[in-house]
């Protein structure tokens, strides 16, 4: 997702629903250039290969750490309201060596203040399959109110199945990407923020936004 968000990996990133942290400890992962499972401890099973070259190995883990950077000058942030989920966003950094990298907060979206004046927020809210629609719409409109009201300068992305509810954001997509996300076929939309005024009607649909669907 976060590739297809197109974030430059050099500026802020939060994820205001972070549940347990995997958006904001991939985006950590991506920024350092750090390798996937470069803190593992127990020994590959391909070092057992009778091809297996030891030394060009070692070429490839020295330059692991020589790319790896160590801090980052922008925030990485995940929030979310359940203390709950931001214990194990929290446990989960520790155990990725990022806890220095990435702050995790138990904070309510409606409340929040971004960390930076500028940047990309990503965030994968409850699609509330369950709950009756005007619920979710509700819900979905008071995201969609606060985005507008604390979050102008940053690029917001939102994926949910809910189509309905992602209307009730009231605020145009400037593109939409289609994915399925388990068995759910999900919208992955973006919205560019602004101060006020450029904002359209709630009922206007933007139908110049880009629809593709990711091979
Ligand atoms: C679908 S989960 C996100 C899963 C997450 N992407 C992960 O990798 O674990 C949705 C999250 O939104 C959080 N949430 C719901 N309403 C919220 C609100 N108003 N403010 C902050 N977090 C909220 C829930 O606590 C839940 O953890």
């Amino acid at each position: 997702m976060l590739l297809l968000a197109g974030w430059d990996q050099n500026s802020a990133l939060a994820d205001a629903m972070c549940g347990s942290g995997t958006l904001p400890i991939e985006a950590a992962f991506m920024a350092l250039h750090q390798s996937p499972q470069y803190y593992r401890e127990t020994p590959f099973g391909f070092i057992k290969w009778k091809n297996f070259d030891a030394e060009c190995w070692e070429k490839v883990k020295n330059r692991a750490d020589e790319q790896r950077l160590t801090s980052l000058p922008f925030p990485i942030w995940g929030t979310d309201m359940n203390p709950r989920a931001v214990n194990a966003a929290r446990i989960n950094a520790m155990a990725a060596g990022l806890e220095k990298i990435v702050h995790f907060e138990k904070q309510e979206f409606e409340a929040l203040k971004p960390p930076a004046s500028t940047g990309t927020l990503i965030m994968n809210p409850p699609y509330d399959e369950r709950l009756p629609l005007y619920e979710a719409e509700a819900f979905y409109q008071r995201v969609g109110d606060t985005l507008k009201k604390n979050w102008p300068g940053w690029t917001a992305w939102v994926i949910s199945s809910n189509k309905e509810a992602l209307k009730r954001l009231g605020l145009r997509a400037t593109r939409r990407i289609e994915l399925i996300n388990g068995s759910l076929e999900c919208s992955f939309q973006k919205f560019d923020l602004y101060a006020g005024s450029k904002y359209p009607k709630k009922e206007e649909a933007n139908p110049e936004a880009e629809t593709d669907t990711p091979s």
